[in-house]
């Protein structure tokens, strides 16, 4: 069968999705699967050999030029964050061409790429999630006002973005603003979230033979603030996989989890992150990534190593659920 492997984006995101790329072709099985990388960025989408530009794609209908021939995919792998292959676009592109993809569909990345209707389908599942106020660039904010329905600290957030580009925590009121124009820099809607006390932990979830299942959790300890772009990709964290938790913790994260990804209608490998308050005796959910991040030193690679299995196992799951 013949994968088409998509990376790049237009995003803020893409240096990571090429990282993320490059350990998923390092993995996939190649007795089973043609694996052929496809980069699409501002410039146009092409075709990567030895990491040069040595084929296009014909947007057409997704095939490939190359040496006089042209070359149709059996299914696509999802290696991109951050627009267009996180939020929904290029999922409804193939959608349109009715080519099978491993993330999920593109009504369900739309939804979960934007942080706050992601909480408030949540809390509609009897998720706990933490207060926020969601701002929109073109509607006037007040500052008195935000800090009057939220405690400090709060987090802020653009809306729709990932690996914590253009992310605050914010501890003081009068630094409220410049975190939130600093957060509109990135996206014309911004996220302001109290703070929830406890520990952060991140757990993939997926479906394998059509059936939900968890990784072995892990606890994120940030050296830095918070788990920003720092901590996430130049080593300043430390990630204990598997979590150690009592087993009320894990249960109440797993069920939790797997609720989630059920009621947003998941596909794929998705990472959902939690922070948990000992007061309160409950995970709350920060949010969920469908394209989680796959670098050989990134989460879903530890859990999956943890759980005793080989990426390359993994991922021929994650295919053979897509194209199933
Ligand atoms: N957005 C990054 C890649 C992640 O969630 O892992
Ligand atoms: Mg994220």
């Amino acid at each position: 069968q013949k994968i088409a492997l998509v990376t790049g984006g237009y995003s803020g995101e893409s240096v990571i999705s090429y990282k993320s790329a490059k350990t998923i072709y390092t993995h996939l099985d190649k007795n089973l699967y043609d694996v052929y990388v496809i980069d699409i960025n501002p410039e146009g989408w092409f075709y990567l050999e030895d990491d040069h530009r040595a084929g296009t794609i014909d947007k057409n209908d997704f095939s490939l030029r190359l040496h006089g021939e042209t070359i149709r995919f059996d299914g696509v792998f999802i290696g991109m964050h951050g627009t267009p292959g996180e939020d929904g676009r290029l999922q409804g592109y193939f959608d349109m061409l009715g080519l099978p993809y491993t993330s999920c569909n593109a009504a369900t990345s739309a939804l979960t790429f934007n942080k706050r209707y992601t909480v408030a389908v949540a809390a509609m599942a009897g998720i706990a999630v933490a207060p926020s106020v969601h701002l929109f660039a073109h509607t006037a904010y007040d500052v008195a006002t935000i800090l009057q329905q939220l405690q400090l600290p709060v987090f802020v957030k653009p809306n729709n973005g990932g690996s914590s580009i253009g992310m605050s925590k914010v501890s003081k009121g009068e630094e409220l603003a410049a975190a939130i124009e600093k957060a509109f820099a990135e996206d014309n809607q911004v996220l302001v979230e109290q703070m929830i006390q406890g520990r952060e932990f991140t757990v993939g979830v997926f479906k394998t033979e059509g059936q939900i299942q968890v990784l072995p959790i892990t606890e994120v300890i940030a050296q830095n603030e918070f788990f920003d772009y720092e901590a996430k990709y130049h080593g300043a964290s430390t990630e204990i996989t598997p979590a150690l938790i009592g087993e009320e913790w894990k249960a109440n994260i797993e069920a939790a989890a797997k609720n989630i990804y059920a009621v947003c209608n998941c596909s794929g490998v998705v990472r959902i992150d939690f922070i948990y308050d000992e007061v309160a005796a409950k995970p709350y959910m920060l949010e969920i990534n469908t394209v989680p991040g796959q670098s050989e030193a990134s989460i879903i690679p530890q859990q999956v190593r943890a759980k005793g299995w080989t990426l390359q196992d993994f991922y021929s799951r994650l295919v053979a659920e897509a194209l199933a």
